[in-house]
């Protein structure tokens, strides 16, 4: 644990454990040079507090990278909640409170939303002590809810960007993308794409999402031990990180990977291995900011759902930029994007 924060690049990390529930919070503020940490809470049991620290850590990390390359004025941050094993879900709104004041506490060093294992009910929970640094909270308490839709809209416009860039034509037409994760982000990509028509295939590992998917959608359900083996235009992530891997990559039957889960390469070499293969990567910070861009918009800089639409699609325009710099520069596009990037949180030329 010592050397793993040692290592890490970031500003702070509070850690407290909560005695009534047994559960770790950890609080990671990677970089504010930007503006003001701000990321989504996790919420999950982890093998250990180790593990724990390590996911805020790169989480957090992530969101530095998510705004910085979408140069929008936020700092990277995020929350994770490590609940034990045999949580007793009794107790979940007196935690949900008591996470509430430590963010209140801390005064504004760190906002969050709703992220894996949250949602904007919790965030009303939280918000109770939390506020005024709690986004997403549900429209009857004031806030702007799901952060889910906007997300997918701008995995949405990413994928427009990877169509031109593979086929010169930003067309879904009759294009097979198999989304991983039908759930607040994948589920709502999965409309936009039909709309679009393309050829949607899925895969779940939750009964009633297949359920629905498949048998009231209509749906081809790719069975979880089949999604790196299936052939597709582009694979889309919508589910937990850490699936691109040594493993996976060599098995990919795809000719891009475009998808809205954080942190889906397991360690950075990753990217060079997908690249290695031709397949083209959108980065995901790069093409999922959608969900935190809109509703910190409109929760505070004042913006109508169509001003949000037309920022959250500017993802189009930024993943052109990172494939263009990555075809020019011979460089992998997740090496692309981090490179534009560390210009804007270290000012300098990508060296950290
Ligand atoms: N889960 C969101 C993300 O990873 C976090 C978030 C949502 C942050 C809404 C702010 C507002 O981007």
């Amino acid at each position: 644990m010592e050397e793993l924060l040692k290592q890490w690049d970031g500003e702070e990390v509070i850690i407290r454990y909560d005695k009534p529930s047994g559960a770790w919070i950890i609080i990671a503020i990677h970089n504010t040079r930007l503006g003001t940490a701000t990321g989504g809470t996790r919420m999950k049991s982890y093998s250990d507090l180790k593990a724990a620290v390590q996911d805020a850590l790169k989480l957090a990390e992530g969101m530095s990278f998510k705004y910085a390359v979408a140069n929008f004025p936020r700092g990277g941050g995020k929350a994770v909640i490590h609940v034990p094993n045999d949580f007793d879900e009794q107790k979940r709104p007196e935690l949900l409170k008591r996470y509430g004041s430590l963010v209140c506490q801390l005064g504004g060093l760190f906002e969050t939303g709703p992220d894996v294992g949250t949602s904007p009910d919790d965030m009303d929970i939280i918000a109770e002590t939390g506020d005024p640094y709690i986004f997403c909270r549900t429209p009857a308490k004031g806030g702007a809810g799901d952060s889910g839709p906007a997300t997918a809209f701008g995995v949405y416009n990413g994928i427009l960007a990877v169509c031109e860039h593979l086929f010169d034509q930003a067309s879904l037409e009759k294009k097979r993308i198999l989304v991983q994760g039908g759930g607040s982000v994948g589920g709502h990509l999965i409309d936009l794409l039909i709309e679009a028509g393309a050829t949607v295939m899925f895969s779940d590992i939750d009964d009633q999402t297949v359920r629905l998917l498949r048998d009231k959608k209509g749906l081809t359900f790719i069975h979880p031990d089949k999604i790196f083996d299936t052939p597709c235009d582009i694979f889309a992530p919508c589910a937990l990180g850490g699936i691109l891997n040594k493993n996976s990559i060599p098995r990919l039957k795809c000719l891009a990977v475009a998808g809205g889960a954080n942190n889906q390469l397991a360690e950075s070499a990753d990217a060079e291995r997908l690249w290695g293969r031709q397949i083209l990567y959108a980065p995901d910070y790069a093409i999922n900011i959608g969900g935190a861009m809109a509703i910190i918009g409109i929760e505070t800089m004042g913006w109508s759902k169509q001003k949000a639409d037309k920022n959250v699609s500017s993802v189009r325009q930024t993943l052109t930029q990172i494939f263009e710099t990555a075809k020019a520069e011979g460089i992998n596009t997740d090496a692309a994007a981090r490179r534009i990037a560390r210009k804007r949180l270290f000012g300098n030329h990508g060296e950290k």
